[in-house]
């Protein structure tokens, strides 16, 4: 297994570009199933979840080729209709091949994905809806097992906002008979990214990105070339990284549309943050104010910056308060950013955080995704050598992290232990 050292201190400086998303590429991926011929996917990240839906899809017949950057995928010959529990298991995500395959095949027999470190994660608004637009939806030995001769439109309300739900029940819907309406519809930049995607393959679906989604089934769909956006939490992540290190970097390829919130919380700490198309240069100062957030879904603060914008705020001047609403159990960072000095009091689903000057170098371990993200955003800013064990949380959702931080002139690489 890999480890990442990084010896703190240095102020980052340069340019990073940001990759393509991955809870956008994830489910585009899975859309290619809806239809046979060749798609062309532009923007696709190189991370360790992408290869994972690949292999999911692989496994039901899907055919992928690279074509310089792009990748061309073919889902001509599906040949298997079952997601087995060895490849679900590793990724929660793989639950957004059952709208596409059942609108595709008629049937699907998925794993049912498990609870997960952050949280439990259920999927029954997923399977309430496919339910509603007639699906006979049951559970078989630890299976998901779910059919239809013909999906029909229906009219559908969350209770609440989920992003895959949504994401799901859409691709469930666009060739179903009639109409179907999502309503309290996420409004993530990555579920708008899906609907364009299915529009421009002949899908008819209007309010995507607001909480009214209507789905006007179609006959038929066809093969598009379809560029993902950018990773919105890559280009929040390296944001902060230039505030925690005091540095200064050009953030290259961000939607400033997809980050203005992170971008309003930073400035209010006392960041500059410049607006260059749809580049941002970001400089972090000596002081650092302290700020609250509280986690919302979009266009609120994202719980996936969660993680990171508390790293920063155990170096800000003052007492900060995060509120996670989103998950029950995503503060598993904090027990590791107090081994480097944090101080961190935890009540329920409220994080205290008193900032103080410096962090310290320490040996730590990754717990999930962005809490391993924050540990290395602390880790740039501690004094001495930090290592953070576990990395493989880091690789399932960040284009090279190490490796465009070193460009950036930190201290960073990977030691296998
Ligand atoms: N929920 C239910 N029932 C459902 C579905 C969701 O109760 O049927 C609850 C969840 O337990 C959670 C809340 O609704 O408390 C919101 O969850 P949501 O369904 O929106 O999350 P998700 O779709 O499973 C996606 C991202 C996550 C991101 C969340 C929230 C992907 C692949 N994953 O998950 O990304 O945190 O939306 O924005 O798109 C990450 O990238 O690190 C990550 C965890």
């Amino acid at each position: 297994m890999d480890k990442i050292v990084i010896e703190g201190g240095d102020p980052l400086k340069g340019e990073v570009i940001i990759s393509g998303s991955k809870n956008a590429a994830l489910p585009i991926l899975s859309a290619c199933l809806l239809t046979d011929g060749w798609h062309t996917l532009d923007n696709i990240p190189k991370l360790k979840d992408i290869w994972t839906i690949k292999e999911i899809l692989s496994n039901l017949g899907v055919v992928f080729e690279e074509n310089g950057q792009a990748l061309r995928v073919n889902s001509d010959n599906l040949n298997n209709y079952i997601a087995p529990y060895n490849l679900v298991k590793t990724m929660r995500a793989s639950i957004l091949v059952l709208g596409p395959l059942l609108s595709r095949l008629g049937k699907v027999k998925i794993s049912l994905p498990g609870g997960c470190a952050i949280g439990a994660r259920p999927i029954n608004l997923h399977l309430k809806g496919l339910s509603a637009m007639g699906a006979d939806v049951h559970l078989e030995h630890g299976y998901v097992v779910a059919s239809a001769d013909k999906l029909r439109g229906a009219n559908i309300f969350f209770e609440i906002s989920t992003v895959n739900g949504t994401e799901n029940l859409m691709m469930a819907a666009v060739k179903a008979d009639g109409i179907t309406t999502l309503n309290n519809a996420a409004k993530e930049p990555e579920v708008v990214d899906l609907a364009n995607m299915l529009n421009s393959m002949g899908a008819r679906i209007k309010g995507a990105g607001t909480d009214t989604i209507a789905i006007t089934g179609v006959k038929e769909l066809h093969p598009i070339r379809y560029g993902i956006i950018p990773d919105r939490i890559e280009a929040g992540t390296f944001l902060i990284a230039a505030g925690i290190t005091k540095g200064k970097i050009k953030i290259k390829g961000c939607n400033l549309d997809h980050i203005e919130i992170i971008i309003e919380k930073l400035l209010d700490i006392g960041m500059e943050i410049e607006k260059q198309g749809e580049d941002l240069v970001a400089i972090g100062h000596d002081k650092i104010k302290s700020a609250d957030i509280k986690t919302m879904p979009f266009p609120g603060f994202p719980t996936d910056m969660q993680a990171q914008f508390m790293a920063l705020m155990c170096i800000a001047d003052g007492w900060s308060m995060i509120r996670e609403t989103i998950f029950e159990n995503r503060f598993m960072h904090v027990s590791e950013l107090r081994r480097m000095g944090a101080d961190i009091e935890i009540n329920g689903a409220q994080a205290l955080v008193r900032g103080k000057r410096n962090l310290s170098g320490a040996q730590v371990m990754a717990t999930d995704l962005r809490a391993s993200a924050s540990l290395v955003l602390a880790a740039l800013a501690a004094e001495g050598r930090t290592e953070i064990s576990r990395v493989y949380h880091l690789d399932r959702g960040y284009q090279d992290l190490d490796l465009k931080l070193s460009l950036l002139g930190s201290k960073i690489w990977r030691e296998k232990y």
